[in-house]
Formats: structure tokens, C-alpha cells, sequence
């Protein structure tokens, strides 16, 4: 009985350990990036293109960069849900008019869940929240 408890342990570790191990990897996410750069830029202090600048998104409140005409849907839902964090951005980068049906966020959405967790990790990395 015994060691039927310790193999159940050791299967629950490793599921665990295996779990972290796919937890966003920036690197690839930087890769994912490049599928936004014509229209986002990720420089501390760069200049807003199409869309604004994501210099520090992940948790700084909603269509808030500076300098930048947000359609009044992000805007509402920004009221609304208040900061960006990982879940919100998942849904958002899943397919933005799920999210906020009026966005003007032009972009069909990442359908594979490794790129969306990757490219969050590298948004993360670029910023200081
Ligand atoms: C065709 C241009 C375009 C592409 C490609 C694009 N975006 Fe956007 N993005 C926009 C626009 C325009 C907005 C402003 C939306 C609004 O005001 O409704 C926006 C807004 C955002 C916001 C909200 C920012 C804030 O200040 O609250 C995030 C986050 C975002 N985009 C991330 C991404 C990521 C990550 C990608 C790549 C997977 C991407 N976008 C691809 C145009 C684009």
C-alpha cells in the first residue's frame, strides 16, 4: 500500500514538474512577436505605429499608452476589467473581437495555446509591472 502511495507521488511530481516546464518561454515568444510588429512596436518610450506601444503591458491598465486613439470599445472594456494580466490577454490574443467585439485590433488571433502563453512570457520580459 505503501508504495502505491509513493508511485502516485511520484507520478503527481513529475505531471507537475513537466506542467511548469511548458510555461511560457519568451524566447519563442519573441519569434510569435514578429506577427505584430507591423503594427505594435515594444521599445521603452517607442513610438505608438497602428496599434500602441507594448512596452510593459502585462499588468498595466487597459488602452492607457499615452498619445494613443483607442476605439471606444477597448476603452469601455478597459473601465471595465481594469488591467491586462495573463488570463485577459490570453482571450484577447485567442481572437480580440471574442473580447471586445468593436475592438479595431485588426488580427484573426494565435489559435495555438504555446504560441499565446510564449508571446505573454515575452511581453512580460518586456517590461518592469
Ligand atoms: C493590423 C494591426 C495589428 C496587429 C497585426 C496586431 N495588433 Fe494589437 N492592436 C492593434 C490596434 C489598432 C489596437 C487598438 C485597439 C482598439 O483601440 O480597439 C491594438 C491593441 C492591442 C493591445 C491593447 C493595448 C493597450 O494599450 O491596452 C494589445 C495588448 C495588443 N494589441 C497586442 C497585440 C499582439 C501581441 C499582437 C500580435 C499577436 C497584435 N496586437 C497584433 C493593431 C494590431
Amino acid at each position: 500500500m505503501l508504495r502505491f502511495f509513493i508511485k502516485i507521488f511520484t507520478i503527481i511530481f513529475l505531471l507537475t514538474y513537466i506542467g511548469s516546464a511548458y510555461a511560457g518561454d519568451a524566447e519563442k515568444g519573441k519569434k510569435v512577436f514578429n506577427k505584430c510588429k507591423a503594427c505594435h512596436g515594444i521599445d521603452e518610450g517607442g513610438k505608438n505605429k497602428l496599434g500602441p506601444n507594448l512596452w510593459n503591458i502585462v499588468g498595466s491598465p487597459i488602452a492607457a499608452a499615452e498619445g494613443y486613439k483607442y476605439s471606444k470599445a477597448l476603452i469601455a472594456y478597459g473601465e471595465e476589467a481594469g488591467n491586462w494580466n495573463e488570463e485577459n490577454l490570453d482571450a484577447w490574443l485567442k481572437k480580440p473581437k471574442d473580447l471586445v467585439r468593436k475592438t479595431k485590433m485588426i488580427f484573426p488571433g494565435l489559435k495555438k495555446e504555446a504560441d499565446r502563453a510564449n508571446l505573454i512570457a515575452y511581453l512580460k520580459e518586456n517590461g518592469n509591472n
